[in-house]
């Protein structure tokens, strides 16, 4: 069995909830404190043993590729000044992983961007996520994802369970039978179903993770479009799930969507409640 070595990051999307901020800049680079979202996924796929790291990106979205790229003028800087340390984990980061760019000219939906990188990953099993979501937790969410693809030969998900009904509406829903251990065969993934058809197990897609076998590729080619015009990749997952063994995770950790406001500053309070530099000043803060 292949080892789960290449990672892709779909951050082509217009962010149109955060404009007029996302006019110039992308969404994915917006900050949680002092660090920019994709940067938490990034540093997420590298602590999960990923090497090489393809970005689905657009023409807006250039300043992910100079984020992640080495500045020997900014270093020097740094060094004089005694400051390097501000910038030591994205130096160690770009040591330990290869970054590939891709463009999705239109964007036309998560399946259709996620397939933009086919012909870099190739026949590979490999993981995505999607270039908003942070996950919280002890052992990276990847590296558990991982972990059961490495025991199932098969594609997985992370879920999330959670017992608000009308909670699980807003999300994608995952259907299966339980095999004990977290872990579920999918049968069905339902995009925002209604209160009456929420998944019984209460498995949801918080923070889009998975890890593919080359199954996806073909059936993503065919995917007809689905829901406002675009290609999803959840319509693809639910084919394969078809088609295919399929697995889901109930992973360890907190999911924190950031793509809108609310979302991203509920994530900037958790990471401040735990950041050594800040964390008494924000509860003086959070009582203003
Ligand atoms: P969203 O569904 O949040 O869409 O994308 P968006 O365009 O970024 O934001 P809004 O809804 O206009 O505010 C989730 C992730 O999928 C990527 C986005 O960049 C984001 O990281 N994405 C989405 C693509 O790469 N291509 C697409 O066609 C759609």
């Amino acid at each position: 069995m292949q080892k789960v070595r290449k990672g892709v990051i779909t951050v082509a999307g217009l962010g149109t909830r955060f404009l007029p901020a996302t006019k110039a800049m992308p969404k994915e680079m917006l900050p949680v404190l002092d660090k920019p979202v994709v940067q938490y996924i990034v540093e997420e796929m590298v602590a999960s043993g990923i090497t090489e790291i393809i970005f689905v990106t657009s023409s807006q979205k250039r300043a992910i590729e100079d984020h992640f790229d080495r500045d020997p003028d900014l270093e020097h800087f740094l060094e004089d000044k005694g400051k390097i340390s501000k910038i030591k984990p994205l130096i160690d980061l770009s040591k330990k992983v290869r970054f590939f760019y891709t463009r999705q000219s239109e964007p036309l939906g998560n399946g259709h961007a996620l397939l933009c990188a086919k012909e870099f990953i190739g026949d590979e099993p490999f993981v995505f996520s999607d270039g908003d979501s942070i996950i919280d937790s002890k052992v990276p969410v990847i590296k558990q994802l991982i972990k059961v693809f490495d025991k199932e030969n098969a594609s997985v998900i992370g879920v999330q369970k959670i017992a608000n009904k009308e909670a699980m509406t807003k999300y994608g829903n995952v259907y299966g039978k339980s095999l004990g251990k977290k872990l579920y065969k999918v049968t069905d993934f339902k995009e925002k179903p209604t209160i009456n058809d929420v998944s019984p197990d209460g498995l949801i897609v918080g923070g889009m993770r998975y890890v593919f076998t080359k199954d996806i590729w073909n059936i993503l080619e065919s995917q007809k479009t689905g829901r406002d015009g675009e290609i999803w990749l959840s319509d693809a997952a639910n084919t394969l799930a078809h088609k295919k063994k399929f697995m889901a995770y109930e992973y360890e950790g907190i999911y924190f969507d950031t793509g809108n406001k609310l979302a991203l500053l509920k994530t900037a309070i958790h990471f401040a409640k735990k950041d050594t530099e800040i964390k008494d000043q924000i509860e003086e803060l959070l009582v203003y």
